[in-house]
């Protein structure tokens, strides 16, 4: 009887060992496979297309880019995909398209570690060799640096806010009554003249010449861009703004520091201009290695297009995206939330040039509009392909005040 007990015993236990072991297999397998799985859901390529062969989707994004609506490549994709974050195929590469804010901070953040600034050779030929933002490394850190010194605040009160205003004036001299002028290349001159003075002025060596070089190769695109000024509300709201400055100042006086700050509903505008007027479209990045973020997955060497403008026109982050609205800065504070406007980048790249650019905005517009009255020529439509222009230059005929 005991033999027979413990024979039971040894069997039951065989048994439970067994099926422990049976178990822990099983276990095993299904963890393994669960893993798998977790990570095939977890970490995988965004939705997407790659399009045809080559030449890949890089049709549709010229055709979008060069239209008036240059969201539509992005519209289109996030509605087919209902993704904002997808895969394409563009200039030749394999690439990631994102207009997910808290993603494109996240690249931009990570530039030089996780990503590299890396234009594509299509539309480096296009567009000119993109001066600062094709070096890398500890030399674009050393040129960044010296980039911001050059444009700091200090600078920006003392030097540029006296020849700014000369540079407008005198070449607003050559604008008289009734004349008709194409606006965009009138202002593409005169930007260029100021970078010319204000950088090739430097007392010259070898140090300063590289770095000229290379910031006009970039900028001479870039800063170009004229705005366009619509006889609306707005535009009575700044007119007033500036001949309350005007009067104030009892003149056509230089304009101090304090002036400049004082122009708030400038200030509203140029950031509703720079959010719907879609310049820098898209920053493009290059992975250094394989991506990983929450549920997203970019192998290295694929290209990363950064389309942070598409967050400035979003319904999703701010009312009527679409509409003009330079009062919306006035009443919402987190409109300049800096993932969800970020005109002039951001990380290490983050343009240094960004409070100049500002800075001739506002005193182009005070001298133009205290000088001026204009009546446009054409009609007229922008074009952001490689860089945005309007494609008529804006015709438009001067009449002085008063
Ligand atoms: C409305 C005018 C401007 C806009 C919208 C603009 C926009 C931008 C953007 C988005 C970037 C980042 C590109 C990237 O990360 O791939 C950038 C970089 C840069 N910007 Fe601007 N910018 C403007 C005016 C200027 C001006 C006036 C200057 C100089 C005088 C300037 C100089 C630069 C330089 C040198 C870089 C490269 C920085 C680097 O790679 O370290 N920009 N800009
Ligand atoms: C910018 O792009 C949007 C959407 O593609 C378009 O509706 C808008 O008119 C563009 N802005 C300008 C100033 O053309
Ligand atoms: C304009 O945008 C910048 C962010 O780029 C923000 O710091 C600034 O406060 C905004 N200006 C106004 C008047 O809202």
């Amino acid at each position: 009887m005991a033999d027979q007990i413990s024979l039971l015993l040894v069997v039951f236990t065989a048994a439970v060992a067994l099926l422990h072991l049976i178990y822990r297999w099983w276990n095993a397998q299904t963890g393994q496979r669960k893993t798998h799985t977790e990570k095939n859901q977890a970490v995988h390529l965004p939705p997407g297309s790659t399009g045809w062969p080559l030449i890949g989707e890089t049709y549709s994004y010229y055709r979008s880019m060069s239209s008036n609506r240059p969201r539509q490549f992005i519209d289109d994709r996030e509605k087919r995909y209902d993704s904002d974050i997808f895969v394409s195929h563009l200039f030749g590469s394999q690439a990631v398209v994102s207009a997910d804010p808290q993603f494109n901070k996240y690249v931009l953040q990570n530039e030089g570690r996780l990503f590299q600034a890396q234009y594509p050779k299509a539309l480096k030929a296009l567009m000119g060799d993109c001066g600062l933002l094709s070096v890398h490394g500890n030399l674009q850190r050393k040129l960044h640096g010296i980039a911001v010194n050059l444009l700091s605040f200090e600078r920006l009160k003392f030097d540029f806010m006296v020849e700014i205003q000369n540079l407008v004036h005198s070449t607003l001299d050559r604008w008289v009554d009734e004349k008709e002028i194409f606006l965009q290349n009138e202002c593409h001159q005169m930007v260029l003249n100021l970078m010319a003075k204000q950088l090739l002025d430097l007392s010259p060596s070898k140090e300063t010449n590289e770095i000229c070089k290379l910031f006009v190769d970039y900028t001479n695109a870039m800063i170009a861009i004229p705005i366009k000024i619509p006889g609306s509300t707005y535009a009575k709201g700044l007119k007033e703004e500036h001949d309350v400055i005007l009067k104030a100042k009892g003149g056509h006086k230089k304009l101090e520091w304090d002036d400049y700050k004082s122009m708030k509903f400038t200030q509203c505008v140029i950031n509703e201009t720079l959010r719907l007027g879609n310049f820098s479209l898209a920053m493009f990045r290059e992975t250094k290695e394989d991506i990983k973020v929450k549920d997203i997955l970019i192998p290295k060497g694929w290209v990363v297009c950064v389309f942070s403008s598409a967050t400035h026109l979003d319904e999703k982050f701010h009312n009527e995206a679409l509409t003009f609205n330079p009062w919306r800065w006035e009443l919402d504070q987190d409109v300049s939330n800096n993932h969800l406007f970020s005109p002039f980048g951001g990380g290490a790249r983050l343009c240094p040039g960004s409070h100049l650019a500002r800075l001739e905005l506002a005193l182009f517009l005070h001298i133009f509009i205290t000088r001026f009255r204009w009546e446009a020529l054409d009609d007229e439509h922008p074009s952001y392909f490689p860089l945005p222009y309007l494609a008529k230059g804006f015709p438009m005929r001067l009449y002085n005040r008063e």
